[in-house]
C-alpha cells in the first residue's frame, strides 16, 4: 500500500442554511484545498432529522436553537476524501464560533461566511467514527426537496 492509501480517509462536510448563497464559493474552496468530493446532496432537515444529527448536544442550552436553525432551510452535505480528511476539513473551516474565527483564522470558511456561534456556515465531523455515522445518516434521509420547487414565485 502506498503512503497515500494508508492515510487517506473521509469526513462529512455540510453547508448550513445560513450559507445558501455561498454554496458555490464553499465548494470551490473545498476543491482548491485538494479534497475529492465523493458524494454530495441537498436536503432540508426536519426537526427530527436535526435533533438526531446533533443528538450528542441534547440537553445543552444551545440545542433547541441549533435544531431550529438547522431545519430552517436546505443544507448541502458532502462526503470528502483526503489524507487526514477529518482534521484537514476542520482546519479549513476554522473555529466553531465565526467571531472567534475572524480573530484566530481570518481566512477560514467560518470567518468568511459565518455570523456567530450558531450561524457558522459549515459543519465538519470531529472523528472518523463521527464521519461514518454522519455520512450514513445524511445520505439515508428520504428525498424531501421536491416541495421546495413548488413556490409560487417560480411558477410561470
Ligand atoms: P460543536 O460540535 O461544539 O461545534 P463544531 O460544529 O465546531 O463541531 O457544536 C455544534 C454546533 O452547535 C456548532 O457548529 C454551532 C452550535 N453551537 C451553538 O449554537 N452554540 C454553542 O455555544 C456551541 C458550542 C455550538
Ligand atoms: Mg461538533
Amino acid at each position: 500500500r502506498s503512503r497515500f492509501e494508508a492515510e487517506r480517509g473521509r469526513t462529512f462536510a455540510m453547508i448550513k442554511p445560513d450559507a445558501y448563497n455561498h454554496i458555490g464559493k464553499i465548494v470551490d474552496r473545498i476543491l482548491e484545498a485538494g479534497f475529492r468530493i465523493s458524494n454530495i446532496r441537498m436536503v432540508r432537515f426536519s426537526t427530527e432529522n436535526a435533533r438526531q444529527f446533533y443528538a450528542e448536544h441534547a440537553g445543552k442550552p444551545f440545542y433547541d436553537g441549533l435544531v431550529g436553525f438547522m431545519s430552517s432551510d436546505v443544507v448541502v452535505g458532502m462526503e470528502l476524501v483526503a489524507v487526514d480528511a477529518v482534521p484537514k476539513w476542520r482546519s479549513l473551516m476554522g473555529p466553531t464560533n465565526s467571531n472567534t474565527a475572524r480573530n484566530d483564522a481570518p481566512t477560514s470558511i467560518r470567518a468568511t461566511f459565518g455570523t456567530d456561534g450558531q450561524r457558522n456556515a459549515t459543519h465538519g465531523s470531529d472523528s472518523p467514527a463521527s464521519a461514518n455515522r454522519e455520512i450514513n445518516f445524511f445520505f439515508s434521509i428520504p428525498s424531501n426537496t421536491a416541495a421546495l420547487n413548488n413556490c409560487t414565485c417560480c411558477v410561470i
